[in-house]
């Protein structure tokens, strides 16, 4: 195989970044793949995104609003990409391998985990590949963040503090939805969040965790302020706007909607070599922002988005552009292609072409379904943990032995 011919399962917005990474590799001189179908349940979207790579390739490609129909008619098509909603990930993979496809799939790799190891199992009796889309660790500033971790900077890491604290009263579609999303931002996000702390700690142990929905009402008519953001970034010095934590008018709420997510976990995690963490979710404070994300350690601390803290009087601190600098600059030309390939840092186009490259045979990708697996494993264990009202052992949840949460979830999805 010289190429690898991709279809394309849902063309919403990650699509869109997906698209961009694409483009960046394409227009950067890798050229080993072609977009040669994309598929949405509406067909608008699907079209619109079939012409949008055919302003970049030069070659339309075909529309599909089911995606066995694809997987039946493009006979050359080598992989597809789920870009989906998670209700129907497993569905989509299992179907794509059958047909003898290889599969890359967006977090969370399943709706469940139960849906997820359906997926693995597939992958085994096929053979097929199955990478899953983690982007996070792949930017700069989190590879900088594990060289720092890893070459001591902060000595024995000791305590992860972890806030993701604000309000969304904004509906954010099928997000708001647990028969379609299988949980709130805990999962949404912390699936990314979770795999990082793997990543640079190391595994989790054992999870203690609350879960409540104290607010279930969002809206779909809202008018953003873009003054009032200002004016809280003045005063907030913490704030930083997010997609997913952008400020409303409170006077221009309309049209609610009944959310049945969580909005709000609390957990305690920890990790088999010691490291203790507190990790709060929340999308329904009030007020001040929280987004201060810190690991500690024996001898200084590393501060997401700040830099590094020595101990007072003690030399080691730096910012955290500085850190990313330093980093950037003790790689060897080699690591760096390898890590940033055509000096390119967007995350979507590295995983993408880690895929490609592996279904290619050159190497191996980097996140694969295990890796995937264990990052949605935590999410779910505080799930687990609160709804059991116990901490659990992350091995029980990865087990399947633990599934009070997941249970109704799957029954919702035939599992
Ligand atoms: N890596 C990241 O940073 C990141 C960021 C956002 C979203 N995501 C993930 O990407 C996936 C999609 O999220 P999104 O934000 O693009 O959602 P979205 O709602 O913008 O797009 C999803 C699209 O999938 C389509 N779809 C749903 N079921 C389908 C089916 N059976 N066949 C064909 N099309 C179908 C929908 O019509 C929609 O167009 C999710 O798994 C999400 O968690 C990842």
């Amino acid at each position: 195989m010289e190429k690898v011919n991709i279809g394309i399962v849902g063309c919403g917005g990650i699509a869109g970044a997906h698209l961009r990474g694409l483009t960046q590799l394409y227009e950067g001189g890798y050229r080993d793949f072609a977009v040669t179908a994309c598929c949405d349940l509406e067909e608008a979207r699907a079209s619109a995104m079939a012409e949008k790579y055919e302003a970049v390739l030069g070659i339309k490609p075909a529309v599909y609003t089911d995606y066995r129909e694809m997987l039946e008619k493009e006979t050359s098509m080598d992989a597809i990409t789920i870009y989906t909603t998670h209700e129907n990930h497993h569905d989509i993979a299992i179907a794509a391998m059958e047909s003898g496809r290889h599969v890359t799939t967006e977090k969370p790799l399943g709706f469940t985990l139960r849906a997820a190891r359906q997926i693995m199992d597939k992958a085994e009796e096929t053979g097929m590949l199955l990478h899953v889309a983690e982007n996070y660790r792949m930017a700069p500033a989190e590879r900088a963040v594990n060289w720092a971790i890893a070459s001591g900077r902060i000595g024995e890491p000791r305590l992860l503090n972890w806030m993701d604290i604000g309000e969304r009263r904004w509906y954010w579609q099928w997000r708001d939805h647990l028969r379609i999303a299988s949980g709130g931002w805990t999962i949404d996000g912390g699936v990314h969040f979770s795999d990082l702390w793997q990543l640079h700690i190391g595994e989790i142990q054992r999870v203690t965790a609350v879960s409540k929905v104290f607010d279930p009402v969002r809206y779909i008519s809202y008018k953003s302020v873009e003054e009032f953001e200002e004016a809280q970034k003045k005063e907030l010095p913490r704030y930083r706007p997010t997609r997913s934590l952008k400020h409303i008018d409170p006077n221009e709420l309309k049209e609610p909607v009944d959310a049945d997510v969580e909005d709000t976990t609390s957990a305690i995690l920890e990790f088999s070599n010691g490291v203790i963490g507190t990790w709060v979710v929340s999308r329904s404070a009030p007020g001040r922002v929280d987004r201060s994300c810190v690991l500690y350690g024996s001898d200084g601390s590393l501060a997401w988005n700040e830099g590094i803290f020595a101990r007072e009087g003690q030399a080691g601190s730096m910012g955290w552009q500085e850190m990313i600098d330093a980093y950037m600059e003790s790689l060897t030309p080699d690591e760096r292609e390898r890590l940033f390939p055509m000096g390119i840092t967007d995350t979507m186009a590295i995983e993408d072409k880690q895929f490609i490259d592996t279904v290619l045979g050159r190497g191996r990708f980097e996140v694969d379904a295990w890796t995937g697996y264990k990052a949605m494993a935590v999410p779910m264990a505080v799930y687990e943990s609160a709804a059991v009202r116990q901490p659990v052992l992350l091995q029980d949840v990865l087990d399947l032995k633990i599934e009070a949460y997941q249970k109704p979830l799957n029954e919702t999805i035939g599992l």
